[in-house]
């Protein structure tokens, strides 16, 4: 044990210059403060405001667009509380609570174009009109969803807290 006995001694004779502390600290808070400042952008959940002229959604058209098999598909990969839990997807998180982890903007985003949040997501981008090559005739230069009715989906999403 010699080592572990000596060594804590000859460090605390050592002498301390408490300016360059002083100066330290200050520099560390200053730091600490900037730091602080921008947690909340660093933080932020990515969202989109509600566009100019889409009126605010129907929480019940909403329910049905999801629950809808042939438009909405939520179901495919989602579960959520409506219909009959069975037939619903697990390749996604549930639904159910939703509302309470994400508010109307991030929500929002999300069912706009889910890559802005993860760029590998298998979600597809119901408000963007998707220019991949093999997109069926039919959906060629559309949105699968209109604003109005991201808007509606969106409404029926907050309710789930
Ligand atoms: C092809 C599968 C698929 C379909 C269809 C789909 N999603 Fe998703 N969704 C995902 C996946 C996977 C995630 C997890 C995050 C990611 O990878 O983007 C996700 C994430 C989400 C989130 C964020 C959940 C959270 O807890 O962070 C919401 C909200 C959401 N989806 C709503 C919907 C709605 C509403 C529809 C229908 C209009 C829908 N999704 C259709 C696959 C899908």
């Amino acid at each position: 044990m010699a080592f572990g006995g000596r060594f804590p001694m000859r460090f605390n004779r050592m002498p301390r210059s408490h300016l360059h502390t002083r100066a330290w600290a200050l520099v560390r808070g200053v730091g600490f403060a900037v730091g602080l400042a921008t947690l909340p952008a660093a933080w932020a959940e990515p969202s989109l405001p509600r566009p100019p002229g889409v009126a605010p959604g129907d929480p019940d058209r909403g329910r049905e667009l999801v629950a809808d098999r042939q438009r909405g598909l939520c179901l495919l990969c989602h579960s959520a509380p409506v219909g009959d839990a069975r037939q619903q997807g697990n390749l996604a998180p549930p639904l159910a609570g939703v509302g309470g982890r994400l508010d109307e903007a991030e929500l929002r985003l999300r069912i706009h174009d889910s890559r802005q949040v993860n760029p590998e997501s298998l979600m597809p981008a119901y408000g963007v009109v998707d220019a991949a090559p093999r997109v069926a005739q039919a959906w060629r230069g559309k949105t699968i969803f209109s604003a109005q009715q991201i808007e509606d989906v969106v409404a029926w999403l907050v309710t789930l807290k």
